[in-house]
């Protein structure tokens, strides 16, 4: 009756099961994984959300594949702002991130096909790839001080069925930038084995640094798909606004476009309500994107003090982004780890595991939870720690 490709284990695991008995039972749980911002305490100006969703133009369907021009014209002032020029033609707007690779693995690649996708990484490519018959191959990132790409391995992971190198930048949950001399070595290598790059850029305006990180939405060297929408920079997911930019070589590019053109038309997904909102919505990053900057920076400096005051659990080095890796000693599995801190001491947190990192040993938490259940949850994963290491030795 069903397609083999949607032939998932859709068995709950232990640590969701856990926490829905928890929550059906009325125990309290400090979730440390959040990640909707519409859920962390923000301020959002109601007002204007609502003003950008009024435009009496929206009574009006005037079908436009790649998105109405006005709406388009938005995101070619928000990459200006950032000092980077893209064509406003080389821009199509979807309803999600998740749309986009969809649309890009569907021009990309025949079934069977591979895509590199860092590790570790966003757990979410696995099914879209699934989806779309695409296979994922990973490559690995080397954690040394900071977070790199392993660029032996992934040259390794390159068969003659891959088609795509998929960069985050920065990476979830690692929270490290793609660098200047990553984009040429991605460019060289994608140029030689012609393969596109697609670079997922929904964390890019929340770096904890002082320069503004480079983007690759304005790279021409190899055939580039640049994304990004409003969930993460405006703090919008509900909106479902995003957006899929290509560059490179001129021929290879025009190629793209209309490839993509044609699946856009095909499913005319954006409403228009929501384009007409997009400039206004866009506006409105200023303000959520000082809040969220000042909550992860709070946080980071809040997880550093509860971490000084021991030696067993670390924070591995992050430059952006809305997550920390926190690194434990291994005593089991992270998921028998995040299981029963859950259990006994109601505090949620993601295992390693759920982000395909190599081994045991990490957790991870979100730097977007609101400041004063990020501190009772580390404290309480401190006091775990320590009890087990203290049985243990
Ligand atoms: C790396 C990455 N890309 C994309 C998304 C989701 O973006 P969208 O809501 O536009 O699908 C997320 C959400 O957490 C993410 O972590």
């Amino acid at each position: 009756m069903f397609s083999q490709r949607t032939a998932w284990n859709l068995e709950p695991n232990q640590l969701s099961k856990a926490l829905a008995d928890r929550l059906s039972s009325g125990k309290a749980v400090i979730d440390l994984t959040e990640s909707n911002p519409t859920k962390c305490g923000f301020h959002f100006e109601a007002e204007r959300i609502l003003g950008a969703l009024s435009d009496p133009a929206s009574v009006n369907y005037n079908p436009v594949p790649q998105g109405l021009l006005p709406a388009r014209d938005a995101v070619v002032n928000y990459y200006r702002s950032r000092n980077c020029a893209v064509n406003v033609e080389d821009i199509f707007l979807t309803t999600s991130t998740s749309e986009a690779y969809s649309f890009l693995f569907r021009t990309l690649c025949n079934p069977g096909d591979e895509v590199l996708i860092p590790q570790p990484g966003y757990p979410l490519f696995n099914f879209l790839a699934d989806i779309q018959d695409v296979t994922t191959v990973p490559y690995p990132l080397i954690y040394d001080y900071g977070w790199q790409i392993d660029f032996h391995a992934l040259q390794q992971a390159i068969t003659p069925r891959t088609r795509a190198i998929v960069v985050v930048n920065p990476n979830n949950p690692t929270g490290h930038f793609c660098k200047a001399e990553d984009m040429q070595r991605l460019n060289k290598i994608c140029l030689e084995g012609d393969l596109a790059l697609i670079a997922d850029e929904v964390f890019l305006d929340f770096s904890l640094g002082k320069d503004t990180p480079p983007t690759f939405a304005a790279n021409n060297k190899a055939l580039t798909f640049t994304m990004s929408g409003l969930s993460k920079i405006s703090g919008l997911p509900q909106m479902k606004v995003a957006w899929l930019i290509a560059t490179g070589p001129e021929r290879r590019k025009q190629q793209a476009v209309a490839r993509l053109e044609m699946i856009a038309d095909t499913y005319l997904s954006m409403n228009t309500p929501m384009q007409l909102a997009l400039p206004g919505l866009l506006e409105l990053r200023h303000n959520f994107q000082q809040q969220c900057l000042a909550r992860t920076r709070n946080n980071l400096a809040q997880l550093d003090k509860v971490l000084s005051a021991q030696r067993l659990c670390t924070r591995l080095n992050l430059e952006g982004g809305w997550y920390a890796v926190v690194k434990v000693p291994v005593s089991g599995s992270d998921d028998g780890l995040a299981l029963e801190l859950l259990n006994t001491w109601g505090v949620y947190v993601h295992p390693g595991h759920f982000y395909d990192f190599p081994g045991d040993g990490y957790l991870v938490v979100s730097l977007i939870t609101p400041e004063g259940p990020l501190t009772t949850g580390i404290e309480a994963l401190i006091g775990l720690i320590g009890e087990k290491f203290k049985k243990d030795s």
